[in-house]
């Protein structure tokens, strides 16, 4: 029994999906008018919108409650394309209404596609709409890339928007009910304002919270600093980079709750977007490269005293390079890239493999499950190692792998042959 809430409490029915009447309605009608055995005249829907708001659910929840066949595919996920025309491809063209096997195809992440080089995917994608005898359903989170006008004219568009906080809340409510858990009203309208209409995160930050207990008070909500330290340092990055002089740059950091060396990397990995002009961009960098010695050497020799001279240089330093500013908005990056980097590589390996399990289970491509889902099962299973057992055999993991999640190091040798890759398609009875 998977006791991952997000999963356990994943729509049954369509009735359950919360929010967005409109396109939920919209997907039944479409699906009726397959089930009447007259297609629709768009052979696929594209249902979009941000994340954890219900578009997978939504295509599981009917298909279960009508007896479909789901072949679920994550476009993302593929690697190449004859693989998935062959999957895709055959079972699409199976008359899918004789009675007996009743089939939805569902692709997610079908921005991913757009985002290659080659443009042999969204061909295909388009061939498979036109000739398809089953439903598809397709799913992205943005579907505006210019490339994939041709196969947004091929479907019927149905939005997802962000659930609204009522729906979050209530939503919460019945979970906690369910689990037999007394929780305040103020904890359930702190979780689903922090959500921001994202029903998946807020189930994970509930789960994440209650840590196996039965009652729920708002001392809990401590536990959820970190996210609220990305926003903190968004809006630190925002006053490094405008201000006017050294002064305010270094204000930028007061108070902030989040360790020197990772505010350097975020302004390291950020700067390049936000400092276009290359003159200013090689000043910012030296005075980066500067500040890094005496970073270096606080680290090294615990000399406190330099963080003096490494604050106002990596901060001031970089506010006074930029002369020129971005045309237009630059959005801050999280610097996963970097991040990524100073992980080893044996570290990467373990929480791909991971991921893959992960999505396996959850209806998730492997990047999404390292996004969305990993923090979460890692927090519950170092905080709770019998919930982490339970886990761990959920989701298959091998014990160097559990060892990991909860908090340990990788080990070493077990790490590589526990690397596998991930599954890329599944079909299962509902
Ligand atoms: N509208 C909803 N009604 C009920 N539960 C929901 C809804 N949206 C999300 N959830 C919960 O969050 C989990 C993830 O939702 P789902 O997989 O449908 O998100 P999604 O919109 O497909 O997100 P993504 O774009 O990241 O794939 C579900 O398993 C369910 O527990
Ligand atoms: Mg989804």
């Amino acid at each position: 029994m998977a006791e991952i809430w997000v999963e356990k409490y994943r729509p049954k029915r369509v009735a359950e999906v919360v929010g967005n009447k409109q396109s939920v309605q919209a997907f039944v009608e479409w699906m009726r008018k397959w089930e009447l055995g007259k297609p629709p005249e768009k052979k696929a829907v594209l249902l979009y919108g941000p994340a954890g708001v219900g578009k997978t659910s939504l295509v599981l929840a009917y298909a279960r409650e009508h007896g479909y066949d789901v072949v679920e595919v994550n476009a993302s996920d593929w690697r190449d394309e004859s693989r998935m025309k062959s999957i895709v491809g055959e079972s699409s063209l199976q008359a899918t209404l004789d009675g007996t096997t009743k089939k939805i195809i569902l692709i997610d992440e079908v921005d991913g596609i757009a985002g290659r080089e080659d443009a042999g995917g969204i061909a295909a994608l388009r061939k498979i709409i036109d000739e398809t005898r089953t439903p598809l359903a397709l799913i992205a989170n943005n579907p505006w890339d210019p490339k994939l006008a041709s196969i947004r004219d091929r479907c019927l568009m149905l939005e997802f928007r962000r659930l609204r906080k009522s729906e979050v809340i209530a939503r919460l409510r019945e979970i906690a009910k369910s689990e037999g858990i007394q929780v305040s009203d103020k904890v359930l309208q702190a979780l689903a304002e922090r959500s921001e209409g994202d029903l998946r995160s807020a189930i994970n930050d509930f789960q994440a919270i209650t840590g196996g207990r039965k009652v729920v008070d708002e001392k809990v909500l401590e536990v959820l600093g970190t996210r609220n330290r990305v926003k903190q340092i968004f809006d630190a990055l925002r006053m490094v980079f405008n201000a006017k002089s050294i002064r305010a740059a270094r204000a930028a950091l007061e108070g902030l709750e989040v360790d020197l060396d990772m505010v350097y990397v975020w302004l390291l990995d950020n700067a390049p977007q936000q400092i276009p002009d290359p003159e200013d961009f090689a000043d910012a960098m030296e005075a980066l490269a500067r500040a890094d010695v005496f970073l270096a050497r606080v680290n090294k020799k615990q000399q406190w005293r330099l963080i003096r001279y490494a604050v106002p240089i990596m901060t001031g330093g970089v506010a006074v390079s930029r002369r020129h500013k971005p045309s237009g908005f630059v959005k801050f990056a999280f610097p996963s890239r970097i991040r990524l980097m100073q992980q080893t590589s044996r570290e990467r390996e373990v929480r791909k493999s991971i991921a893959a399990k992960i999505a396996g289970k959850l209806h998730l491509s492997t990047a999404k499950a390292m996004a969305h889902m990993l923090p979460y099962i890692s927090f519950i299973a170092s905080n709770n190692p019998e919930e982490g057992k339970k886990l761990a055999e959920y989701f298959e993991l091998t014990a160097s792998e559990l060892a990991y999640l909860s908090g340990g190091k990788v080990e070493k040798e077990k790490a590589k042959a526990a690397a596998k890759p991930a599954r890329r398609t599944r079909r299962r009875r509902r």
